[in-house]
């Protein structure tokens, strides 16, 4: 095997050290329970982890991560996770955590195509068409690129507060909110984009999508 591969092992067994070192009892703690306060829907970018951003220990937060992190109501992975993360583990928070520089909205603002993932990054050309007069009338390139992130994030929040999961938990009174962030690599901060949903008010402008549960 390769050295890279052989290190992986190793800096394993010097993690459980380190964790062992402060507490001999750390796994065993960890291993009958999961209660996260959070689900994190984040870019599978290997820059912005979602543990190390906010400084989360194992247990403390619940991870969906996917290209450019959409929220697609039809993708099965994403509806699962976030249906788990509601109604069993009871998360009292969603975060969509984006990014700048992010290259699956860079790829989705031009026309060249990758391959299978073509079809993935169409889910974010959609997302693209709703803001087009917006984004186009921006000169300056990076400036275009960096709105339409933040404007991409709002929209993957906007779509999982009318998701039938998010909106059938408020509709019992579950105390649960969604909120859009952006994060920064060249400085490692995240900025609160300030679309946060707490309940069914809160998508009063988007009434097509409204749910009556009874
Ligand atoms: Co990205």
């Amino acid at each position: 095997m390769s050295e890279f591969y052989n290190k992986l092992i190793e800096n394993n067994k010097k993690w459980v050290e380190s964790k062992l070192a402060i507490d001999l009892d750390y796994f065993n703690k960890l291993k009958n329970v999961q209660t996260p306060p959070l689900l994190w829907i984040g870019c599978s970018d290997s820059r912005v982890p979602a543990n190390e951003v906010i400084g989360a220990q194992p247990g403390e937060v619940f991870v969906h991560r996917n290209i450019a992190n959409m929220v697609i109501h039809s993708d099965m992975n994403m509806l699962s996770v976030l249906d788990y993360s509601i109604n069993i583990l009871k998360v009292k928070h969603v975060i969509v955590c984006g990014h700048y520089g992010c290259g699956g909205v860079k790829a989705a603002m031009g026309s060249s195509t990758i391959g299978i993932i073509d079809n993935w990054i169409r889910h974010i050309k959609d997302s693209y068409r709703f803001r087009k007069n917006e984004i186009e009338a921006i000169v300056d390139e990076k400036e275009k690129f960096d709105r339409f992130v933040e404007w991409n994030i709002k929209q993957q929040v906007l779509n999982l507060a009318i998701t039938s999961i998010v909106q059938e938990a408020w509709s019992k009174g579950q105390k649960l909110s969604v909120h859009g962030w952006v994060y920064g690599l060249d400085t490692g901060l995240v900025k609160d984009l300030g679309v946060t949903f707490s309940s069914h008010h809160d998508i009063k402008n988007s009434s097509i999508y409204k749910l009556n549960f009874n």
